[in-house]
């Protein structure tokens, strides 16, 4: 789908991932719809990428972000909340507020810009999942759950909708990406209140990751991994789970 001009709501636009993804989608000519909590964060962005404000937070159900929205051509899902530890420490409300953030909001949205998208003819969807949905991850069992919701969401999602055709002009049908990043150098860590101290992976700039957004929209690529090498775990641990979790026992610990 052509950027240069499309309307593009992004979630999560007040920092990292969303934040570097309105920037480029603005370099790439969209006009940019930024969502958020933070108010002052997103207006350094909005003055950055002309793009208009509309906080929310997601996970308040009647935040009615789509209605406020208006129309939408492509909707990058990419707000989320991390939280780390043993299952049992976890409180419900923590496992609620980050089903009803990282996947029911998305789900909720998508269900509700859809329909102009498909009367209109075209549109593109983006979800930000992680590694952590494909692979699952050690004490990250509920975010790694939102995750894997979305993935499936996404790929199902595909099936359903008309399919794009002349992918890079102004095809019509509508494209379903879900973007699958690793490590990436953002708040993401600190603010789930257990900072990413591993060596490796090396944290990724979320700049690449927002590349890699705006480029799967223009091609409508299906499924996209941020750094590409991030294919070969997913990969096996599809074709052989029993190495990959010997592996990971051994080498997964955070
Ligand atoms: N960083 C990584 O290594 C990594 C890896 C894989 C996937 N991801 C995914 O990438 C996405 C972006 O994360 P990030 O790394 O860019 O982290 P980040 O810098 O912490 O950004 C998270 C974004 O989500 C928004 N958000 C969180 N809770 C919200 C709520 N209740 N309502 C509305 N917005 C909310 C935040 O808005 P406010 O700041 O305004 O509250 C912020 O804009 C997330 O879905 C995350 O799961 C990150």
């Amino acid at each position: 789908m052509r950027l240069a001009g499309a309307r593009v709501l992004v979630t999560g636009a007040s920092s990292g991932i969303g934040a570097a993804t309105a920037l480029e989608l603005s370099a790439r000519g969209a006009r940019l719809v930024l969502s958020g909590r933070d108010q002052d964060a997103l207006a350094g962005v909005a003055a950055r990428t002309g793009g208009e404000m509309l906080p929310a937070d997601l996970s308040d159900p009647s935040a009615d972000l789509a209605v406020r929205a208006g129309r939408v051509d492509v909707l990058v899902a990419c707000a989320g909340e991390g939280w780390s530890g043993p299952l049992t420490r976890m409180s419900g409300g923590t496992a609620e507020r980050m089903i009803a953030v990282n996947l029911t909001a998305h789900v909720q949205l998508t269900r509700l810009l859809l329909p102009g998208m498909l009367e209109r003819g075209r549109g593109h969807l983006v979800y930000v999942a992680s590694i952590a949905g494909v692979v699952g991850v050690r004490e990250e069992a509920v975010y790694a759950a939102t995750k894997a919701g979305l993935l499936v969401f996404a790929e199902s999602l595909r099936y359903e909708l008309p399919p794009v055709d002349g992918a890079g002009v102004d095809g019509k049908g509508v494209g379903v990406t879900a973007v699958v990043p690793g490590v990436v150098d953002t708040p993401f860590f600190a603010r789930r209140g257990r900072p990413y101290t591993r060596r490796r992976p090396e944290p990724v700039p979320p700049e690449r990751v927002a590349r890699a957004i705006a480029t799967a929209v223009e091609r409508d690529r299906a499924e996209v991994y941020v750094p590409a090498w991030l294919r070969v775990p997913a990969r096996l641990h599809g074709a052989a789970p029993g190495v990959f979790r010997v592996l990971a026992r051994r080498f997964g610990r955070p």
